[in-house]
């Protein structure tokens, strides 16, 4: 079943955003390497007008270092973007960040035209690890901004560089379904709102002929179990739990457990530097995606023209009558 999440405060942040963005320079976006096209926020581009944006992906400790490669030429190439890969152990990351930002808006800068920058990201995505990471690195100061919310930080990461930090956060409806998974396994997501065992079957579906040899050397599995021509992906997933223990009174496979192993290795890194999706994927996916949409809103549309047909024609007859 598709996952949705929906943590609320949503209509407040939207308002935050939208008061502040007037007097934005920069927007920055974390994303998270792993996934960066599912954790990216659409309604993001809508609320900051097409700003100029500075991509910041995040735990690339976690990523496969050539899909990071990948996604950093891919928003290079977009106008009015940058694009620069972290992660929490970075030592430096303001230097990188400031330099960056400065470029996308060379025209502010210095005491009088101060260069302002808003910084986004979905929720788990590493946003208050990357701030306590400048606070503390900088020595700057932190507090209230007034005006637009009470709790909005503004962050002197230069005399003439201020990062502004929006509460609350901004959850878009997730109309890639992939996503949903993408997001789901890397834990952007409330466990509530998905099942184990479906994520991580489709975390397995996604990783099996990608990172094969991982699997492999983690679960002591043969190519035979990893190939998804000779093995369902379920039977896949009751192999990794018979490997890791997980079983039940009489023998049997926890699939449960399995699933929450198998999750839980994914986001420790315990596979490795691991990549869910690509450019091409993600792109293709959001295609498809789009083309559902637009056929389930025409079938609304004729359902809602043929209701109001009828009605039209019953108002016609009692007329008539
Ligand atoms: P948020 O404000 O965007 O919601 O995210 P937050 O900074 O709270 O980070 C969410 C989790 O991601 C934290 O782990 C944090 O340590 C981890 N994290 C952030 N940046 C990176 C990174 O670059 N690499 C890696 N590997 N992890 C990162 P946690 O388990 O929820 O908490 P903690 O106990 O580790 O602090």
């Amino acid at each position: 079943m598709p996952i949705q999440w929906f943590p609320g405060h949503m209509h407040s942040t939207k308002k935050a955003i939208v008061e502040r963005i007037p007097d934005i320079d920069v927007v920055i976006e974390m994303l998270d390497a792993r996934l960066p096209g599912s954790s990216a926020n659409p309604l993001l581009a809508e609320l900051t007008q097409h700003k100029p944006g500075l991509k910041i992906l995040n735990k690339q400790d976690l990523a496969d270092p050539d899909a990071t490669e990948a996604w950093l030429a891919h928003y290079q190439a977009m106008p009015g973007t940058r694009a620069i890969a972290l992660d929490a152990g970075d030592t430096a990351p303001a230097r990188r960040l400031i330099a960056a930002c400065r470029e996308l808006a060379p025209l502010r800068g210095g005491m009088v035209k101060p260069l302002r920058v808003l910084i986004c990201g979905i929720p788990n995505v590493g946003k208050s690890t990357l701030i306590n990471t400048l606070v503390g690195q900088r020595k700057t100061r932190t507090g209230d901004e007034p005006g637009i919310t009470k709790l909005e930080q503004k962050i002197v990461l230069a005399d003439d560089f201020y990062l502004f930090d929006t509460p609350g956060m901004l959850w878009p409806r997730i109309i890639v379904e992939e996503s949903g998974y993408n997001l789901a396994a890397s834990g952007g997501i409330g466990r509530n709102a998905y099942d184990e065992q479906e994520v991580a079957l489709e975390l397995l579906a996604r990783v099996r002929e990608p990172y094969a040899d991982r699997l492999a050397a983690r679960y002591k599995l043969d190519a035979a179990q990893l190939d998804a021509r000779q093995t369902p992906v379920d039977a896949l997933l009751l192999a990794i739990g018979r490997r890791r223990g997980g079983l039940k009174a009489g023998g049997q496979v926890d699939l449960q457990k399995a699933a929450e192993a198998v999750i839980n290795d994914f986001r420790a890194g315990a596979w490795g530097r691991i990549t869910l999706e690509t450019p091409q994927q993600f792109e293709q996916w959001l295609a498809a995606a789009q083309q559902r949409e637009a056929e389930r809103e025409a079938e609304r549309k004729a359902k809602r023209d043929r209701r109001s047909g009828k009605r039209r024609t019953a108002e016609d007859d009692a007329d008539a009558s």
